[in-house]
């Protein structure tokens, strides 16, 4: 076992902490209070490459490894998870969903601009009866020969009205169950197509949550990517790659929040020295580092698998299960080793302990990953 970084690995890290450092934390207080979308950093996010890392430069994308793509995420997560998982989803599930099962017209036309960064993307299974249960969709898409006419609602969509591509997950043939169902690439102006009011979330309050609208959208059938039947197995293997980012967005929130309170506890003085002296801080310090090697470990490890080409759903699933767990009671030990300081805004600790919990509820919630752990290691 190598547990060293390459050169190339350690050079990403450093860009994605300094990009971190000089363009996402500047503002992201305010971000956060006024619901943001980070746009500006975005793009850059973009220009640099982060949005289409992994896939390959023959459709503009950086040919990356997926453990380089966990790194940045790491890194741009201590700071502002709103703008991760920007490249969580263009990256884990719309470029590789796109890569992997897209026609070669489907990749020249959308899977080009999605990767160079200069489009985002969207990824929408969720609908209002359909979170956990992702077999039971009810938006519906009619086979009309030449188009699929495409009817329904859905919620919670991460890019929800600043993607340019949608990746539709809907039933076709409501007799064959999950079977039945397709993924279609829908573009934003088509018409019938509309964006719902952005959700007030509690955290992440940057990143552009909608519900989108489907009445009567003509979806051409080229459109549709893969076989007949093929949309819930592609959205189970697309998430499976999400997951890991997902709990790299995690690690990196609970990292985050670490390194404030380090620097705080070291800082900070109560009864004639650092409160880092006072053993009820330093044995929390201890416990959170330890939980956050543990995390990064099984991060890492989901990641390395999928870069040899080994299964990688169980590490994944094991990996976003610990991680968002350790994301929420490192904020929540952030918080109370500062203190007072810890309950306001401008201490970062409390938004990154909102931020935490949605790492334990979007892509699969801490239950869904051990229904899926549980069946693995029950097979
Ligand atoms: N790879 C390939 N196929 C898979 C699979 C996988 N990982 N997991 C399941 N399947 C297949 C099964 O083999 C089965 O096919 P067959 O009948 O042909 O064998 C089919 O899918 C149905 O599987 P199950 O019988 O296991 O279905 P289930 O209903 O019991 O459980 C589930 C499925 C795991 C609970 C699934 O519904 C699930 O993952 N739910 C959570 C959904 C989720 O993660 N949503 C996140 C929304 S996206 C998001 O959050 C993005 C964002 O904006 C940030």
């Amino acid at each position: 076992m190598r547990f060293q970084l390459s050169e190339e690995q350690l050079l990403i890290r450093q860009a994605a902490r300094d990009f971190a450092q000089q363009e996402l934390r500047p503002g992201v207080i305010e971000r956060d209070e006024h619901q943001k979308f980070p746009a500006e950093q975005v793009r850059k996010l973009g220009e640099l490459g982060f949005l289409g890392m992994m896939v390959a430069p023959e459709y503009n994308g950086g040919g990356l490894d997926t453990l380089s793509y966990v790194l940045v995420m790491e890194e741009l997560s201590k700071i502002d998870a709103s703008a991760s998982v920007v490249v969580s989803v263009n990256n884990s599930l719309v470029c590789y969903g796109l890569e992997k099962y897209g026609s070669p017209e489907q990749k020249e036309k959308y899977l080009k601009p999605l990767a160079a960064g200069t489009q985002i993307g969207a990824f929408c299974l969720s609908e209002p009866e359909a979170g956990s249960d992702a077999t039971s969709q009810h938006t519906s898409a009619t086979d009309m020969g030449d188009y699929y006419l495409l009817n329904g609602t859905k919620n919670w969509i991460t890019n929800g009205s600043t993607a340019s591509t949608y990746l539709v997950i809907a039933q076709t043939h409501r007799e064959l169950g999950h079977k039945g169902i397709n993924v279609f690439i829908v573009e934003k102006g088509m018409e019938g197509f509309t964006v719902g009011p952005k959700e007030n979330k509690m955290g992440i309050r940057g990143s552009d949550t909608h519900s989108l609208m489907f009445s009567d959208v003509k979806v051409p059938r080229q459109n549709r990517i893969g076989e007949d039947g093929f949309g819930f197995r592609f959205a189970m293997k697309t998430l499976e790659g999400g997951r890991i980012g997902i709990a790299a967005q995690a690690l990196g929130i609970a990292a985050g929040a670490y390194e404030l309170a380090l620097a705080y506890a070291r800082e900070r003085r109560s009864f004639d020295k650092p409160i880092a002296d006072h053993q009820a801080i330093a044995f929390k310090l201890a416990d959170m580092a330890t939980q956050i090697e543990a995390a990064r470990l099984l991060v890492y490890k989901a990641a390395w698998l999928k870069d040899q080409g080994q299964p990688y759903t169980l590490a994944g699933s094991m990996a976003k299960l610990y991680a968002s767990r350790v994301a929420m009671e490192v904020t929540t030990e952030a918080v109370q080793i500062h203190g007072g300081y810890g309950y306001v805004r401008e201490y970062h600790v409390e938004r990154l302990m909102r931020d935490a919990k949605i790492t334990q509820i979007y892509e699969g919630t801490s239950e869904i990953q051990k229904l899926v752990i549980s069946r693995e290691v029950l097979r």
